[in-house]
């Protein structure tokens, strides 16, 4: 109110001059007044949403308000609201006597330890944090916003869906959202999180978005619910078990982490947005280190086991590697024999893709490879180096897995490893069999430092099927079996026929592995790589 104040002394002033434009003046400042507490009076309704009671039964199912989840998400005092005063246009169901300012979604900016990010909030106490026109065309607008200036767009999902009152022109409102999603793709990182309801066509925009988070026992993501599959099918499933967090990063990977609440999975998003640039034109965030870059790790010298089908934890090598032992795991429940994430050298982000010999012997299957694929395409699309760890003894056999198309979904990790532009560094720790060698970020595939262990067994397969194809007249014998599995052996299962060719550049001692991966990443820092020029390319879907 001092501001306020202050125009009425300066009023007084003016009013010994003139008694007419005093009286002005007054009124002014009256209609003034009036708009200010006009303004809090909408400021205030659209804080308390749907009303007390919704607020409270928001919180009695363990969920934060869209206010409170943005307080955990962004730095203390940094949101800065817009479109505070939006109100739906339907007069439909009685709905011109129920407006709420904002119209259940609460949009705008904030910072993430600094950093500028665009978010939105959906208040499900305002109609369900359902989506009307323009419901739709404030989320739309952060987009642009954030388009426009190349910073990352996080949303939080907990909504019913289409506002049913409204009918199309909600479905058009949703459509403008995903027709945005397309064209930021790729430009600015997208984050779903999603916390409540994410039903029917609702469910396109956050796939098409880089990243989902969901909150356990509390969030669900389906194109049709539990009553509607009853009704079609006939079968009897509870939200939980058609579309919950658990199911959504375990079976279908349509989400990439299952959080136990909202505020482990706001924080969360902060720490993966830590790793991401602003944008695909921006510098990758620095996070200095103590962690010296050259630290020997002599304990990696025995990671190997001796006996080559056993497993050790893949995790190790890479907690070992990266700054502080800090790695940001995406997907860790799915397609396990590979994994992805991020982690820091030298302070600077960088993607770790792995085979891991703890899960299927770290075979790739279908899942491995479309949940790397996509990974590594995210890594190129944002100019985060790949480091890839490579222990893998080929592709998963079987009926299910040619059934399902194995020949399409490991052609997607293939075509993105060599299509990315991005510095790549290749450590191949033990097995590099077949296929799989050349598709794991192999040299041909412009690997620009391929780097092997002297545990490395680099071959068309391994050893002992190997035997018994080229030696099948023999296979009664098993001696002579014995004899030529062991000549193979001693021929393949290391690294130094494919370093004879130039295939592996260096063949390196596992404990100067992150000393070898920060030179190799300092030197790469200046890569210029163009693939050529094409409207875009045809990724086998
Ligand atoms: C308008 C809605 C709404 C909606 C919920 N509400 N969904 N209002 N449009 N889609 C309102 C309710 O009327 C209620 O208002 C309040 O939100 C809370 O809803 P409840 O049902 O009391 O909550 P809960 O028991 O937690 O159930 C949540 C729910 C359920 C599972 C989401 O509300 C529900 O099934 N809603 C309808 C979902 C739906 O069919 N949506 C359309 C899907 S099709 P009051 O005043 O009582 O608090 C779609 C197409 C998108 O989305 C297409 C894109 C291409």
């Amino acid at each position: 109110m001092a501001i306020y104040g202050r125009i009425l002394v300066k009023s007084n002033s003016v009013a010994l001059a003139n008694d007419a434009s005093f009286m002005g003046l007054i009124m002014g400042y009256f209609h003034l007044s009036a708009n200010i507490a006009e303004m809090e009076r909408r400021r205030a309704a659209s804080k308390l949403g749907g009303g007390q009671k919704r607020i409270d039964a928001q919180h009695a199912k363990g969920k934060l308000t869209a206010r409170e989840r943005l307080d955990v998400l962004l730095d203390e005092g940094s949101f800065e609201e817009l479109d505070t005063y939006v109100e739906h246009d339907c007069v439909d169901f009685g709905m011109q006597d129920q407006k709420i300012p904002g119209d259940g979604v609460v949009t705008g900016s904030g910072t993430i330890n600094g950093r500028l990010v665009y978010v939105f909030s959906q208040d499900f106490t305002v109609f369900g944090g359902s989506l009307s026109k323009r419901h739709a065309e404030k989320i739309c607008k952060v987009m642009d916003n954030a388009m426009k200036v190349g910073a990352p767009v996080i949303g939080l999902n907990d909504s019913g869906g289409a506002r049913i009152q409204e009918g199309v022109a909600s479905l058009g409102g949703y459509a403008e959202v995903f027709q945005k999603n397309v064209l930021a793709s790729g430009v600015i990182p997208q984050l779903s999180l999603i916390m409540g309801p994410c039903a029917g066509g609702a469910v396109y925009s956050p796939a098409m978005t880089d990243f989902i988070f969901m909150v356990k026992d509390s969030s669900y993501m389906f194109v049709t619910g539990p009553e509607v599959v009853k009704t079609v099918t006939n079968e009897e499933v509870t939200q939980e078990d058609l579309g919950g967090a658990v199911v959504h990063t375990t079976k279908t990977s349509v989400a990439d982490l299952a959080l136990e609440n909202d505020i482990e999975a706001l924080l969360a998003a902060r720490e993966l947005i830590g790793f991401l640039p602003e944008s695909n034109r921006d510098p990758l965030p620095e996070l200095p280190t103590d962690d010296p870059w050259d630290r020997v790790e002599d304990s990696l010298d025995t990671l190997i086991p001796a006996s080559s089908n056993m497993p050790y934890d893949m995790h190790e090598l890479i907690r070992k590697v990266v700054d502080d032992g800090n790695f940001f795991e995406i997907q860790p429940k799915h397609g396990a024999n590979i994994i992805t994430g991020f982690g820091r050298i030298e302070g600077k982000p960088v993607g770790f893709v792995a085979n891991q010999p703890m899960v299927l012997a770290g075979v790739l299957d279908i899942d491995a490879s479309r949940k790397a694929a996509r990974f590594v395409r995210f890594c190129d699309a944002f100019s985060i180096p790949i480091v890839t760890f490579v222990d893998v003894p080929g592709f998963l056999p079987g009926t299910g897995q040619e059934h399902n198309g194995i020949i399409k979904h490991g052609a997607k990790l293939l075509f993105a490893y060599a299509e990315a532009t991005v510095p790549k560094i290749t450590v191949i720790t033990r097995k590099a069999y077949g296929g799989a060698y050349d598709v794991m970020a192999s040299k041909h595939l412009r690997g620009d430092l391929n780097y092997a262990w002297p545990t490395a067994e680099i071959a068309v397969m391994g050893a002992k099927g190997a035997v018994e194809i080229i030696f099948r007249q023999d296979r009664d014998n098993p001696e002579k079996i014995a004899e030529k599995t062991k000549e193979y052996e001693d021929r393949f299962a290391n690294p130094f026929v494919a370093a004879s060719r130039g295939y592996i550049d260096e063949v390196i001692y596992p404990h100067s592995t992150r000393r070898r991966i920060a030179l190799g990443l300092r030197k790469l820092a200046g890569k210029k790589l163009e693939n050529p020029w094409k409207k875009h390319d045809n990724l086998p879907l």
